[in-house]
């Protein structure tokens, strides 16, 4: 009889499961049962592709362009992004500093692996994405989260980044706008973070995938605008499936100084070889297009912004619950600590007993709280929050 191995790897058996992707696939069962559910759960915006990238995508199948491609992305997407960084927020970017990757959530991991070796300590603001410390697990690195809450507007300050740092820290992940917060820093704080960065010789990490998605007039900044250092240091990751609605093609980007490009690249050529061919040609059209996607972007964020102020009015209209106005991405973060239910609870009674489905705060490392995603139908958003009044007031 042939022997089992005793047990998974280590890697295996410490990781967690995507909790986000928990309650949506849950959320999913029960729609499919025939329950009537309001999903606040996903990260994904409810419109389609633009019709002009998806065109793109089809014609680059019938052009043939079903081959790998070369592992740090083709070269005009590479160069359109260049351009984009160079012009949009003034960072000089060669091709060679771009890699297209399968994904930001890919892009973010093999950036962790790329500088983190096991040891060493990386700073995670808290409320995080939930895959940040997961990631750096896997790296076997050490994640340190730093709670923000929104006594702070869910933004770290320099003093709680100073008190965070050892010396082994290695990488500060920043994530702005925010999911699961919406919170945007403004450039001044994010200026004097970036500072405390540079001076301590850390890495900066900034997931910037919800970088479009701005309201109140907003503008976004990097932490790499700031000096030479800070581009010198900076990682910026971000990605086309919040922005043009592309979740399923997988489709990231990275950008960074050419030797951190480059061993990212060697990574990914060890991995995933490339992200899909046809996608990488379709995705062009965002840029070559720049007049549709443009049209198109603006008609996201204005659903976006109408539901974003619905949501917000509807939260803080029931007795209990106190929300922030977020000024990015799609989410926002309300305190439900008022209740005497922990969130883990709240949440799962709110989906089983009035059919709501939203993700706990715990899963992004602030208890207390919960998301709700306003990626979805205005009339969802009102029978959603129709019910999470009633769910309250029944508490
Ligand atoms: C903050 C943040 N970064 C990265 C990602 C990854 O996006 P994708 O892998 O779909 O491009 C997500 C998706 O939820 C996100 O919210």
């Amino acid at each position: 009889m042939s022997q089992v191995p005793a047990s998974l790897s280590s890697w295996a058996l410490n990781v967690s499961t995507s909790p986000t992707l928990a309650v949506d696939a849950k959320a999913k069962a029960l729609k499919a049962a025939g329950e009537d559910v309001c999903g606040f759960a996903a990260g994904e915006p409810d419109f389609d592709t633009p019709a002009h990238i998806k065109a793109a995508a089809v014609q680059a199948l019938g052009a043939g362009k079903t081959k790998y491609a070369p592992t740090p992305g083709i070269p005009p997407l590479r160069e359109a992004l260049a351009a984009k960084y160079t012009d949009t927020y003034g960072l000089p970017t060669t091709a060679a500093q771009v890699v297209v990757s399968p994904g930001g959530k890919f892009s973010c991991y093999l950036t962790v692996l790329a500088i983190c070796s096991p040891g060493d300590e990386v700073i995670v603001p808290a409320p995080y994405w939930v895959s940040y410390p997961e990631m750096v697990k896997l790296a076997g690195a050490t994640p340190k989260t730093v709670l923000a809450t929104d006594a702070t507007g869910f933004k770290l300050t320099p003093e709680m980044l100073e008190a965070a740092i050892t010396p082994k820290s290695k990488l500060l992940i920043l994530n702005s706008p925010s999911n699961p917060t919406g919170a945007v820093y403004t450039a001044a704080e994010l200026g004097t973070l970036t500072a405390v960065a540079v001076k301590h010789n850390l890495y900066i990490m900034s997931d910037e995938i919800y970088e479009h998605l701005l309201y109140d007039g907003v503008k976004h900044v990097s932490p790499a605008s700031f000096s030479d250092e800070a581009r010198e240091r900076t990682i910026i990751v971000s990605g086309f499936a919040k922005t043009f609605a592309m979740t399923g093609w997988r489709l990231g980007t990275i950008v960074a100084a050419e030797p951190i490009a480059k061993a990212v690249a060697k990574l990914q050529s060890q991995t995933t070889s490339n992200a899909t061919t046809f996608a990488q040609w379709g995705s062009l059209a965002a840029y070559t297009e720049a007049d549709k996607t443009k049209v198109a972007l603006d008609e996201m964020l204005v659903a976006f912004d109408r539901r974003r102020k619905l949501v917000h009015s509807g939260l803080n209209a029931i007795d209990g619950i106190e929300c922030l106005l977020a000024q990015g991405a799609f989410y926002l973060f309300p305190n439900i600590s008022s209740f005497g239910l922990d969130d883990l609870t709240f949440c799962e009674r709110l989906l089983d007993e009035q059919k709501v489905a939203a993700v706990p705060g715990s899963a992004f490392g602030a208890p207390g709280f919960m998301r709700i995603s306003y990626a979805t139908a205005d009339e969802t958003l009102n029978k959603g929050l129709d019910r999470l009044g009633k769910f309250c007031a029944g508490l």
